[in-house]
């Protein structure tokens, strides 16, 4: 594979436009890539056309669109397409977005294996299927790799960036160039492992806090406030392991002070909840006290999040450390 390419911006593959390809699409164009959006279904092709004129004219007007371009230049710089092999053709990366099933997935890197030269990188939004499940016995399997982004991407910067065991280094480096470009925030899996780094965190997070709502330790509403009031304002700036060095006097004065007490807690924790029954009826309810599960509600509490996230992400930027 030749060295870095995206020196100077290049053609950029989106393949499945649905809620994540428009924002990858969105993403690439914002730092100037022509982006091929492409999708076996033409009709969501123009929804997703339209709908991305919408989100950045939107953007636009309230002083949050990304990138140096204005709405309308970045608009110039996304197609339509509805021949896979024309989006393809020229594009130094490819980034999937179609549904998250092994077996289309699999069948779409069979597809784009046999079409595609050794210079692009193949590249998947998946969620948490394995790459090695994915991109086993491709003809291009070092230019594979997963990159997953968080939702909504626009406004949460972080890609886990996973590669198959066969996977070129060069094919990480290239994609994490791309990443820090186009103002996303990779970070690098050594190996594949299930839930990636991010889910992993999460499951562990949710299972706990199913357990204390189930065993009734405390309710479903101030569970969430234990987060987002508590341990979420200080883990949008730092993360755990940073927040244990700040906490003591560096990390091994943490460790020194607080391992007994982590082990002794940690010992009591349960098994596996099973999400469902009585339990999963309600903190339902609760949720829904709060978000009633209507489309119309759900959308405008999704929006005020999204809104809240674009402050955050505009926080985040004025603070950076010098
Ligand atoms: P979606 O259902 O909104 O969009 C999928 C699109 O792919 C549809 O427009 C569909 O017509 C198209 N499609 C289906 N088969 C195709 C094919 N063979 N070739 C081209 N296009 C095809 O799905 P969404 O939510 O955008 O998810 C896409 C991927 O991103 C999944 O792997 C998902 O796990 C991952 N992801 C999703 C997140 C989310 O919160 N929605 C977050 C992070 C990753």
């Amino acid at each position: 594979m030749a060295s870095p390419a995206f020196s100077a911006p290049g053609g950029v593959a989106v393949v499945g436009s649905g809620l994540i390809g428009r924002s990858w699409a969105m993403l690439f164009a914002s730092a100037g890539f022509k982006v091929k959006l492409y999708d076996v279904e033409p009709r969501q092709v123009t929804h997703a056309l339209d709908s991305i004129r919408k989100e950045m004219k939107s953007l636009e007007q309230s002083d949050s669109l990304k990138g140096s371009l204005g709405a309308e230049g970045q608009l110039s710089l996304i197609s339509g397409c509805s021949d896979i092999r024309e989006a393809v053709e020229g594009a130094l990366h490819v980034q999937e977005c179609v549904p998250e099933n092994l077996e289309l997935k699999k069948q779409l890197f069979a597809q784009l294996d046999g079409i595609v030269g050794d210079q692009v990188v193949l590249s998947s939004s998946s969620s948490c299927l394995l790459p090695s499940r994915l991109f086993s016995g491709l003809v291009h399997v070092k230019q594979c790799l997963v990159a997953h982004p968080v939702n909504p991407p626009y406004y949460v910067p972080l890609v886990e960036l996973v590669p198959h065991p066969e996977t070129a280094p060069a094919t990480v480096d290239r994609t994490y160039a791309l990443m820090r470009k186009i103002g996303q925030s990779p970070v690098r899996l050594t190996k594949e492992v299930d839930g990636f780094a991010l889910n992993r965190l999460q499951y562990a997070v949710i299972s706990e806090a199913w357990r204390l709502v189930e065993e009734g330790v405390v309710s479903p509403g101030d569970l969430d406030l234990v987060m987002s009031d508590g341990l979420g304002m200080r883990y949008a700036f730092i993360g755990p392991l940073e927040t244990m060095h700040l906490n003591a006097e560096g990390m091994l004065s943490y460790c020194d002070r607080y391992s007994e007490g982590m082990k002794h807690v940690l010992k009591t924790f349960g098994p596996i909840p099973e999400f469902s029954g009585a339990a999963a009826e309600k903190v339902h309810q609760a949720m829904c006290v709060k978000v009633p599960d209507d489309p119309e509600h759900l959308a405008a509490r999704r929006e005020w999040r999204d809104r809240c996230l674009m402050r955050l992400a505009r926080l985040k930027s004025q603070l950076q450390p010098q």
